[in-house]
């Protein structure tokens, strides 16, 4: 299915657009069975777009059908600056009437991180059983083509079964150690939705949507899912296009 791309003017108009979508999607899944599950990104990027959505300016949403899941996790404490997850609750958990039991945190304090993953996945299937598994999964983009927490070379990308894999970091980057949704997991998403925002990241989409170079495909260009694509884009992402 050919990706839907967006550009707007800024980031302020790119997270409310992307609130809108959100916000309907979850409408119509569950005006259609009953829930909606929606795997939240990490980083900065999707901060506004989920003050958007908790303030309902993107639109109603029914929370109490909702179910929210992470695409991937820093292994630091919930509290940690770097959580995924303290992101999501300051910005969104903690401002919207969603059940506690809708929201499904990724444990990772559990040890050995591969416990983690294995614990994760396996709430993970239990929630959704078999494709398509997500509704709306949201992710970002990391300059180097990096999407969730699957970066170019590591073995994580490279998973053909497992949902949750523990996965690195880059040298440098920090927090380093991971665990992260794998492609086989992304890809039975009923839409994926990447928001992007920054100078920064014009290689990588163009490299993504311009036309593929010759070599290895980018990770994010790797999420092929059941359902559709959207990218989301600011001026400065599309300024290579
Ligand atoms: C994470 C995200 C990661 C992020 C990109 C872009 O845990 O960091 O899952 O994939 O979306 O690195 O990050 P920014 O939005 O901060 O540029």
């Amino acid at each position: 299915m050919t990706p839907t791309v967006e550009v707007f003017d800024d980031l302020e108009a790119l997270s409310f657009a992307g609130a809108r979508l959100v916000a309907a999607s979850a409408r119509d899944a569950v005006s259609a069975w009953g829930r909606f599950t929606w795997v939240l990104s990490g980083g900065r990027t999707p901060r506004r777009l989920y003050e958007y959505v908790a303030q309902g300016l993107g639109g109603t949403v029914p929370w109490p059908f909702v179910h929210l899941l992470w695409g991937d996790e820093r292994i630091v404490p919930p509290t940690d600056p770097g959580s995924n997850y303290r992101m999501a609750d300051e910005t969104l958990v903690r401002k919207v009437a969603i059940p506690a039991v809708n929201v499904h945190r990724v444990p990772a304090e559990m040890r050995p991180p591969d416990a983690a993953a294995r614990a994760y996945e396996a709430s993970l299937r239990e929630l959704t059983g078999d494709a398509p598994a997500f509704d709306l999964v949201l992710l970002g983009l990391g300059a180097d083509g990096h999407t969730a927490s699957l970066f170019p070379g590591s073995t994580a990308l490279e998973e053909t079964a497992r949902w949750v894999v523990p996965s690195n970091a880059p040298e440098g980057v920090t927090p380093r150690r991971r665990l992260s949704l794998t492609l086989p997991a992304l890809n039975l998403a009923r839409r994926v939705v990447f928001l992007v925002s920054g100078a920064e990241k014009a290689r990588a989409v163009k490299a993504i949507l311009g036309g593929a170079p010759p070599g290895a495909p980018l990770p994010a260009a790797r999420v092929k899912p059941v359902g559709q694509v959207f990218w989301l884009l600011d001026r400065l992402a599309a300024g290579a296009l």
